[in-house]
């Protein structure tokens, strides 16, 4: 591991522990984020780190991960999870923070929209290697470190359930991640390990920044506000399939103008 790329942990005085007062010497509870240089994984950190987590999060782009970790006094490893080495080097950075994840968080996905016919192998391997082989990487890898009580969340899609014009890879991706989350919980739940499976609609993030896509978004603070929900409930509450899109219709619909509008 180079030194540019061992977790950061806050300055002396707050290293991860509960704020001035009370709290003081109580290590904070512990989430961990894979893909959160941007968008739901961003906005999540955020969320748990205001709601008093020590968040350590994952990304490949550098920047923009280490001036998260910075701003919510969290850490980082710059990795690209569909590495199995990368996958072990995050797990060896966690594991250095001395506390098992409360929240561990596979929030890392691309999306390359592209038709059967003719579709690059390379954009087929590449969607199923970050989107479901990278999510079988950070369960294996961060399992030893959890405990009872502890939660692994992932960032699925309505595209799991149905496949679409455009989407082969991208569905049969987050379905695979589905299945694989089942036998997750089927191996774990005697431990007390919970698992989560976000079957998301459209949130707007950079991923659907481009035109044709729905406008009834979700905005990623709000999935950020359901993944902080799964961290208050009562360990024995197993809730694995949670369907959350943008309402479509009624007083709470988003219409193109309040997508659009700046
Ligand atoms: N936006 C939607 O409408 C929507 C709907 C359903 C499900 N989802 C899912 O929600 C998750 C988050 O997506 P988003 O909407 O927040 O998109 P986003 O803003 O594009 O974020 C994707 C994140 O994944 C990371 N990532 C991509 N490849 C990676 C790799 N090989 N290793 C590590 N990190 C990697 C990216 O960071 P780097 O580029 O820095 O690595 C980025 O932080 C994804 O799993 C996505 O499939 C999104």
């Amino acid at each position: 591991m180079s030194a540019a790329d061992a977790p950061r942990e806050p300055a002396a005085g707050s290293a991860g522990t509960g704020a001035d007062g009370a709290g003081a010497g109580v290590p904070k509870p512990l989430a961990v984020i894979a893909g959160a240089s941007s968008g739901i994984g961003a906005a999540a950190a955020r969320k748990l780190a205001a709601e008093g987590f020590h968040v350590h999060v994952a990304a490949r782009r550098a920047e923009p991960l280490r001036e998260l970790a910075d701003a919510i006094g969290g850490s980082c490893t710059v990795a690209d999870l569909s590495s199995e080495a990368d996958a072990q080097r995050l797990a060896a950075d966690v594991a250095q923070l001395g506390r098992a994840p409360k929240l561990a968080i596979y929030a890392a996905g691309v999306l390359e929209p592209t038709q059967i016919a003719g579709h690059p192998l390379d954009v087929w391997e590449r969607t199923i290697a970050v989107n479901l082989t990278g999510g079988f990487l950070f369960a294996r890898e961060l399992l030893p470190l959890l405990t009872a009580g502890s939660r692994i969340v992932f960032t699925s899609s309505v595209s799991a359930r149905k496949g679409a014009r455009g989407l082969a890879a991208y569905s049969a991706s987050k379905s695979g991640l589905d299945r694989f989350a089942e036998a997750l919980q089927a191996e774990h739940e005697r431990d007390g390990i919970g698992v989560h499976v976000l079957a998301l609609g459209p949130v707007a993030t950079p991923m659907l920044d481009r035109p044709g896509v729905s406008p009834f978004q979700l905005d990623a603070d709000e999935v950020a506000d359901v993944i902080a929900y799964l961290a208050t409930l009562p360990p024995g509450v197993v809730m694995r399939d949670l369907q959350i899109r943008a309402a479509t219709k009624g007083p709470f619909a988003r219409d193109a103008a309040r997508a659009e509008a700046p």
